[in-house]
């Protein structure tokens, strides 16, 4: 506003009254080519502020996509790709039946191991150095996949393990089962009771506490609620069917198996 005032007291006051657009004198020259300046100079000032609010506004608008915000909450994986969510409730009730749930058999066994047993897949040595994993332990070398699967750093799924913990912790809890059956029908004894009794012992322990400090890394706050239920044993119980958001299993199984570089 400072220049546009001053740039018309600049001139003389009767002849910018009478006829102020028009050419003549060198003052209304001046006149003439200041002012269509200054209104091309705020015409291109309202014009990118306009151009701005739009550009604020869609900013705003825009809900980042989950695919944008895996990368940002995560780290970084090259199944990223594969990630997808969906939200579900979980079973409800303490006895809730489950074919992974009960006294072990060969099947239970079976699709227990199909849950976790998957080879290692090839990551690129940039992301290996994203994932603050630049250098080997001292007296130790990355293990590489085959040129044919990119030659890289081979690497296990972190998800997979956890649910072998489960497994493992799964299977002490029927030890004495397993046990029974080696000792009555010569069934071989899972993988994790093989070895000297200490470090059977220490497979367990790392599994309990893998799965501690995943845990409370993972923190997952989410609620779930209380029913007054009068015949309960204390007159209430927990509904354990809780609402979440869960990746899909099955697609990220099918990443890994289209992915396995060593198998
Ligand atoms: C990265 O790895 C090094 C060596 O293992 C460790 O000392 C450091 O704390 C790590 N940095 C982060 C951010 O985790
Ligand atoms: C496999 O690893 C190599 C070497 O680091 C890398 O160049 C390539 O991009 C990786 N391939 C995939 C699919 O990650």
């Amino acid at each position: 506003m400072d220049k546009f005032s001053t740039k018309y007291s600049e001139l003389d006051d009767s002849e910018s009254q009478d006829e102020p657009f028009l050419s003549g004198s060198r003052g209304k020259r001046f006149e003439l080519k200041s002012s269509v300046y200054i209104w091309v100079l705020w015409g291109t000032q309202i014009a990118f502020f306009c151009v701005s609010l739009i550009l604020l506004l869609v900013a705003k608008r825009h809900k980042p996509t989950e695919a944008e915000c895996t990368p940002i909450l995560h780290s970084y994986s090259p199944a990223f790709e594969a990630i997808e969510y969906y939200e579900t409730n979980f079973p409800r009730d303490f006895g809730e039946p489950s074919p992974y749930r009960g006294t072990p058999s060969i099947e239970k066994d079976n699709i227990w191991q199909d849950l976790w047993d998957y080879g290692a897949i090839n990551v690129s040595k940039e992301k290996q150095a994203e994932l603050n994993h630049t250098t080997p332990r001292e007296g130790t070398t990355w293990r590489y996949t085959d040129e044919k699967f990119g030659g890289g750093p081979a690497a296990l799924i972190w998800g997979f393990h956890q649910i072998h913990c489960i497994d493992v912790l799964r299977m002490a809890s029927y030890r004495d089962h397993y046990q029974k059956r080696h000792n009555e029908f010569g069934e071989d004894m899972p993988f994790v009771f093989e070895g000297p009794e200490y470090l059977v012992r220490i497979h367990i322990d790392h599994c309990i506490e893998m799965l501690r400090i995943d845990a409370m890394c993972k923190a997952d706050m989410t609620p779930f609620f209380i029913e007054m239920e009068p015949t309960a044993p204390l007159g209430y119980r927990a509904d354990f069917s809780v609402h979440q958001k869960c990746r899909n299993y099955e697609k990220l199984q099918q990443w890994t198996l289209d992915h396995t570089a060593i198998f």
